[in-house]
This record gives structure tokens, sequence and C-alpha cells, in this order.
């Protein structure tokens, strides 16, 4: 039997938790647009000779105005810096974990070898370093870095640790595209949280976290509730990521003004597409520009997450559909960019024709239906796993070999998920049968599977059996619950 995921929603939903909905407790919804949108720190490496450290704290941040709470962070009290690299450069790195538990840091996107990725296999315990070196060669992308510790992923990640990178090839300059990082191009990490009363992060890990990923009933933006931004009345890059747990994110301005997507998770498109309405799910990351020279001042809202039916809302008492992200009003500065190139890059080929293997991955979460169907409610919930495996440390599940290609069709059965591949970037083939929108047509590192998709991986990046490279659902608590996958490449 097959259920669509709206009928998997409302299904699961009718056992209800308020706790999903965030229902009438929504402590933060003091006047928005009041907190400046704090930017995180740049680090530009080659401005010190390419070597970097990271240090994973614990902090305080304030959240809700007045009320400071626990915090994790890089170097920060919450989230992390933003690391610009150039490519054909090699980073040093250090890690160090200041931290009262184990963690691990991935560089998400990033094409580096296995050992230097930051899996589940590399934690850095309590007190320890960890010295990787990055040799950065791939096209210029917004990239981003978290913890993947097995089984502390979602939490740490929910208490802040989440940082930005952006590689650099001259593409930038190249092009004239608005390059002022704090200015006009803007990192906006994008999440969701919610606030106990005294201001401090719940997170929840019930069943029904289980089943939908952790949901908060607040947006926050680079740490922040419903920030303001100060912006030139001119093109403004916008570096978009999601870094939820579990929502996705319907974005969209109030005045209905486009999206020029310039570029997905693994870099530039051939060309800007505009679009009104732009999802991004866990993980992805879009590079817009936003026309302000018109100088009025516009949200950035978000739907409903369209997986989860009525229950995707963040408005708690259900008023409105469209919730305020943040706010942008323009100063009366010059101007800097102004027009949208005609013409990106072309991305490198991917022709389907050199693909040596063919394999289906089927990502089982269909348990909740049989919640529906019997009236129960305890111990209903079990993603099982993908391939009907749940996910095993010690068990290499796929073998690819450096250099080629595969196609990879990956089956949600029962509700979306966001399939992320470590160490490899892929096209999407089709989606849903059809082929992809243009604005996922270039390269990417995740995408939300509603049913199928067709994937062409790119292996280019060697990953051992001590530390194989992951492919999971980003979906946190789905990753967390065994959603996820090991592969080897020689
Ligand atoms: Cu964002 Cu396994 O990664
Ligand atoms: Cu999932």
């Amino acid at each position: 039997m097959n259920l669509t995921r709206r009928n998997f929603a409302i299904g699961c939903g009718a056992f209800g938790s308020s706790a999903l909905l965030g229902a009438a407790r929504n402590i933060a919804d003091s006047t928005p647009f009041r907190t400046r949108l704090p930017i995180p720190r740049l680090i530009d490496a080659a401005k010190q000779g390419n070597a970097v450290s990271l240090k994973v704290i614990s902090g305080r941040h304030a959240f809700v105005n007045g009320k400071p709470t626990r915090t994790y962070g890089y170097s920060a009290p919450i989230l992390g810096p933003v690391i610009r690299v150039r490519r054909g450069d090699e980073i040093t790195m250090m890690v160090e974990n200041a931290i009262d538990t184990a963690t691990t840091v991935h560089w998400h996107g990033l094409l580096v070898p296995g050992y230097n990725d930051g899996g589940p296999q590399r934690l850095i315990r309590p007190g320890d370093r960890w010295r990787p070196i990055l040799k950065i060669d791939q096209p210029a992308a917004t990239l981003w870095f978290h913890p993947h510790p097995h089984h502390d992923t979602a939490r740490q990640i929910y208490m802040g640790l989440t940082g930005m990178i952006i590689v650099d090839d001259g593409t930038d300059a190249w092009l004239g595209l608005p390059r002022t990082f704090g200015i006009d191009d803007l990192p906006l990490i994008l999440q969701d949280r919610s606030f106990a009363s005294d201001g401090s992060i719940e997170y929840e890990t019930d069943n029904l976290a289980t089943v939908y990923g952790a949901r908060g009933d607040t947006v926050i933006v680079n740490g922040a509730i419903a920030p303001v931004c100060k912006v030139p009345p001119s093109l403004v890059r916008l570096r978009l990521l999601n870094a939820a747990n579990a929502q996705n994110f319907e974005l969209r301005f109030n005045d209905q003004r486009p999206f020029h997507v310039i570029a997905s998770d693994g870099g530039f498109l051939p060309a800007p597409v505009a679009v009104t309405e732009l999802r991004i799910s866990p993980s992805e990351r879009f590079e817009v520009l936003v026309d302000f020279a018109n100088g009025k001042p516009v949200a950035l809202e978000t739907g409903p997450d369209q997986e989860m039916g009525m229950f995707g809302r963040l408005a708690p008492d259900g008023s409105a559909d469209y919730v305020p992200v943040m706010r942008f009003e323009t100063i009366a500065t010059k101007p800097l960019v102004k027009e949208v190139p005609a013409r990106l890059v072309d991305p490198s080929r991917a022709s389907q024709a050199s693909a040596v293997a063919r394999r289906q991955f089927i990502i089982n979460s269909g348990v909740c239906m049989s919640r529906t169907q019997t009236g129960e409610h305890a111990d209903m919930v079990a993603l099982t796993g993908i391939n009907g495996q749940s996910f095993n440390m010690e068990r290499i599940d796929v073998e690819t070999k450096l250099g080629t290609s595969e196609i990879w069709e990956v089956i949600s059965a029962g509700m979306a998920h966001p399939f992320h591949i470590h160490g490899a970037l892929f096209r999407i083939l089709t989606i849903a049968g059809k082929q992809p929108p243009p604005h996922l047509a270039g390269w990417k590192d995740v995408v939300l599977v509603e049913d199928t998709a067709e994937l062409l991986v790119a292996f280019n990046q060697p990953a051992s059996r001590e530390h194989p490279f992951m492919y999971h659902c980003h979906i946190l608590e789905h990753e967390e619950a065994g959603l996820m996958g090991q592969y080897v490449c020689a």
C-alpha cells in the first residue's frame, strides 16, 4: 500500500503530540525585526597562511532577549566562522574539542579523502585535537561544516555547531558578482528551534521527533530570531544554508520579488534562474541574487513545510501560512553591483554513458502508517533503514571505484527524505520521473527525494574501510535512527 506523504503526515499527526506543532507556546513572538542580523566572523584562510583553528566550545547565547542559555559553537558562543578558502590551496586545519563529549567535524560538500572528512569514525575526544590537511580542489561553492559523531550529531547541531565554508576560484571577480562579505555577500544560516520559557533550547527526542525529525516553532537566521539586515540599494548575494535538523523552508519575499538562483550545493549554474518561491531542504545550499534597488523594505518569509501537510505550519496558532524569517532594509549608499549577469559558468560535463554501475537505495520509513491503521500509539516508530538495513558502523554497504561514476536510484517510501552523499557530487538525472527544474540541474550533494530520484554520482575521492564515506538522510533524527550507509572508494 502506498500512502502519499500528506496522508502519512496527517495520519501520524492524528496521534498528536502538540510538541510537534509547538502549540501556542511560542515565547519568541515579541516584536520582530529588532535584532540586527548577526554576521559570522570571516576567516580568510589565505590571509593567515592557510592555517585555520577551530575550537569546539560550550557557550552562552540569548536567542530570547535577556534569557541567555547554554549553546555550542566553533570558536564562538553559537555557530562558527565563515571560512573562505581558495581553490588550489592546502589548508592546515586544527580542531580542538573543548566540550565534554566526543565530536567530529565533517566538511559537508568539500571534496577530500575519507580520512579527512570527519565522519563518525574520526572522533575527537574531549581535550583532543585533530589536524587534517584539506587540499581544496573544486569549483567555487558554498559549503558547510558540522559534527557527525554517531548518535549525537542531531543534538550537537541543534545546540549550535554549524559553520560555513566558501570556496573561491576567482569566478566571483571575473563575473563581477557581489562579493563584499557582510555587505552585499551575506551568509544566511536558516534553522528552526523551540525554546523553553527560560529561553533554553528544547531538544526533544520522543517518537514523533524520530519520525518527523526535530522541528521548532521559531525560525532563526545566523542564530537570531526575525532579524533585520541593512543592505545597499543594489544586488545582494545571499548564501542560503538550511542547517535545520528536519524542516524544509519554503521561501518567498512578501512582495514576490524574485530570487535569482546562481549556484546550488556544488557551485555555479550555467545561468541565473529566477524563481519567486524557493524550497530549501536540510543541508541544501543556494546562492541567490536579490535586487534591492527600489529601496523598499521587504520581508523574507517561509511557508508551511509542504511535506508535512497542515502540520508543517510554523505559526503556532495556525494563524498564518507564511511567517517572517527576516527583513531587509536598504541604506542610502552608493549601489554596488546592479546587473544580474546573463551567463555564469557551465558546469563540468556529466555523461550517463560513463556510469559503470546502477544501484538502488530504498529509504524505508513507512511504519508510521500502521499506527494509523491499528490506532496504537507505542512502539510503532521504526525507520527501518536503507534497503532494509539500519546503519552499522562495522558494515561497508557499497564499494565504488575511484574515477568512475554510477547511477544511484533513491526511493523514498513513506515521506520525503533529503538524501546526501559524502565525498562526491552528483547531477540529478530525473526527479519523480521528470527532468530536474533548472535550479536543481547543477552539481549537488543533497536532494530532497519525495518519490524517486536518479542521480549520476561522480566518485573522485578515495575512502578506505577505516574511514569510509557516508550516504544518509539529512533529517538528522532519521540519520541517527539508522537511515545511513557507508561506502568505500578505491
Ligand atoms: Cu551534512 Cu553526513 O552530512
Ligand atoms: Cu529521512
